[in-house]
């Protein structure tokens, strides 16, 4: 899905992007600015910085809620005799 029409960046385009800044940097502040940035691109008209900027905070809460979610291999072992 395209979500700026200046660039024609795509969601997927904008996922790699704040994946890869992450990468680098685990406490990056990601904004809309860096994405563009990093994908060699410049904000234009800036009708798409507010979707791209609440599809940054959709991406890192999914993330932190990953990152916070118990490891379900504990679920799988069997439990101990009591
Ligand atoms: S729609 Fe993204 S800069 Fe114009």
């Amino acid at each position: 899905m395209i979500v700026c029409s200046c660039t024609r960046m795509t969601d997927q385009a904008l996922a790699d992007e704040v994946a890869r800044i992450l990468r680098e940097d685990p406490q990056a502040l990601i904004t809309p600015g860096r994405v563009f940035h990093g994908l060699g691109e410049r904000i234009q008209c800036g009708g798409c910085c507010r979707l791209i900027d609440m599809l940054i905070a959709a991406d890192l809460r999914q993330r932190r809620a990953a990152a916070d979610a118990p490891n379900d291999s504990a679920a799988d072992l069997p439990m101990a005799a009591e």
